[in-house]
């Protein structure tokens, strides 16, 4: 809802400043993928890797962004639409903060990333698609998910009873079959460093 009576304030403190202070180019690194397909597990290594070498990061993560900040929202494609549009306005914050973010959801829907792309500039997104075939994710099953949904005891769920739009101009496209979750951090980690993220 637009409210004419707020009016936008400009600071003195740029992001730039803030950046410059962190030493670093903020940017989002945005995961997308199906459940279990890796995404938290990978988004949590290369914060790691990020952390080791001094760079200010945070990751926002879509079980626990669920238990707080957006608490109350399910999984029908309006609320998933929602979802995405806050966590693509925290991560736009966190840009202006100075800091690398890394989200990791399933955003099953193309429009909604292209969405959060255009919140930013054109090289402060990076869309990672963590391709994982749905036959991989449902064997994995950590947390028994995909069964109930097979029984009908969780409905909207995605690659069963929900849609996945793959993207089709991810940054980064990793196939995620037969490689560790270090080897996939270790390639996100190449492409920061070959495009001058961080520091080579
Ligand atoms: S998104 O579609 O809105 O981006 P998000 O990444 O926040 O989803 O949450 C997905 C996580 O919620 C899954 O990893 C899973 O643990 C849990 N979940 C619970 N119900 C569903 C459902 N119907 N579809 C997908 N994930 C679900």
């Amino acid at each position: 809802m637009s409210n004419k009576n707020i009016i936008q304030h400009n600071h003195s403190v740029s992001q730039e400043n803030r950046a410059s202070i962190k030493g670093q180019k903020p940017c989002i690194l945005w995961f997308t993928g199906l459940s279990a397909s890796g995404k938290s597990s990978i988004a949590n290594a290369v914060e790691l890797k990020l952390s080791a070498v001094h760079r200010h990061t945070y990751l926002l993560d879509g079980d626990n962004v669920r238990m707080g900040l957006n608490r109350g929202l399910g999984f029908s494609d309006e609320d998933r639409v929602e979802n995405i549009r806050r966590i693509g306005e925290v991560s736009k914050l966190f840009v202006e903060a100075g800091l690398i973010v890394l989200t990791a959801f399933i955003s099953p829907f193309q429009k909604e990333r292209d969405l959060v792309r255009e919140l930013v500039s054109d090289d402060e997104f990076i869309e990672i698609f963590i391709d994982t075939p749905l036959e991989v994710c449902e064997s994995r099953d950590p947390k028994g998910l995909y069964q109930k949904a097979r029984k009908g005891e969780i409905t909207h769920f995605t690659g069963i009873s929900s849609a996945y739009e793959a993207p089709s101009n991810a940054e980064i496209h990793i196939k995620n079959v037969n490689i560790s979750v270090e080897e996939v951090a270790d390639k996100i980690i190449k492409y920061l460093k070959d495009k001058g993220y961080i520091d080579a």
